[in-house]
């Protein structure tokens, strides 16, 4: 099977949409000639590239703005997905915080946690009754190398990126059979346009970065062909069988070292 042909009805939708990897997962899909639902918080920025794609490659766009890490305003969103016909989920919001939780704000932690793993397994669940009924959908899922280890100083990402890495894969083998293509990208550092990156950035090589157009590019290729797992550059490659591979009392150690780097 293959996905789902772009119709005037159907939608890909892209969440987390208004920076970064989904600003690139976007374009790619209105490439390929996919309506969209962009969803993010910030609507300027979600209207801003609605245009930009709707003029560009001839497409509609639609714009939902939502805090997703918010039960009450995820639950019509969440309605709504089920209630059309979506031919592609990409799962792939989500917020990251470094340093020791016992200095993090507690609450946004709870809320990494809501958007980083809750908010995906619900939005799956929405998509996936019409998708098997149908026999046909893709849904994209935005892990983490991060996910495929224990982080001391990134304990909620990492661990919320280990439930999205597995709910994935695991998701792929029982779909296989209906129809439903689900691959995870599960990437190491991808260079994005988010100011935010500067910070973190300039701690990490600049050789270890690849491009989110390019990272969008291959994950979509792979979502086609309802690959496991993409795994963008040669190092975040090492890096995921380290984390996979390694002992993780070792693991743990090295990327603790790193990642309170990361967070001073
Ligand atoms: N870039 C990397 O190096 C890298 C590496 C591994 C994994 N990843 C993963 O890739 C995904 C995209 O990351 P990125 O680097 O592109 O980050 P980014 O530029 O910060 O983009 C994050 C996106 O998520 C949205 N978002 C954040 N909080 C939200 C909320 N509460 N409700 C709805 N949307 C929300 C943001 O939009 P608003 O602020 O407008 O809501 C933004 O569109 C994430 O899942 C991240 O964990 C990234």
């Amino acid at each position: 099977m293959s996905l789902p042909a772009p119709t005037a009805d159907n939608r890909a939708v892209v969440t987390g949409s208004s920076s970064g990897i989904g600003v690139a997962l976007a374009e790619e899909l209105a490439s390929r000639g996919y309506s969209l639902i962009l969803v993010a918080r910030r609507e300027d920025l979600l209207n801003e590239l609605a245009k930009k794609l709707t003029d560009r490659y001839g497409i509609t766009a639609e714009v939902r703005a939502v805090d997703l890490s918010n039960r009450e305003q995820r639950a019509p969103l969440a309605k709504e997905l089920a209630e059309r016909d979506i031919a592609i989920l990409c799962n792939n919001a989500g917020v990251a915080t470094f340093g020791s939780l016992a200095k993090l704000d507690l609450d946004y932690e709870r809320d990494i946690m809501e958007l980083n793993a809750v908010a995906v397994h619900d939005l799956s669940l929405a998509v996936l009754p019409n998708m098997v009924e149908r026999g046909s959908g893709g849904i994209l899922v935005t892990g983490s190398a991060a996910g495929n280890m224990p982080i001391p100083n990134n304990a909620t990402y990492a661990a919320s990126k280990a439930f999205t890495n597995t709910w994935a894969e695991s998701l792929r083998g029982e779909m296989k059979e209906h129809g439903v293509h689900v691959t995870l990208l599960a990437p190491g550092p991808v260079r994005t346009d988010n100011p935010d990156q500067e910070e973190v950035g300039n701690k990490i090589p600049e050789f270890i970065w690849v491009t989110a157009a390019h990272t969008a590019k291959i994950t979509i290729d792979a979502l086609a062909r309802n690959k496991m797992r993409v795994v963008p550059g040669l190092i975040s490659k090492g890096m995921s069988l380290a984390g996979q591979f390694g002992p993780r009392s070792i693991t743990s150690l090295v990327a603790g070292a790193a990642y309170k780097k990361l967070g001073s």
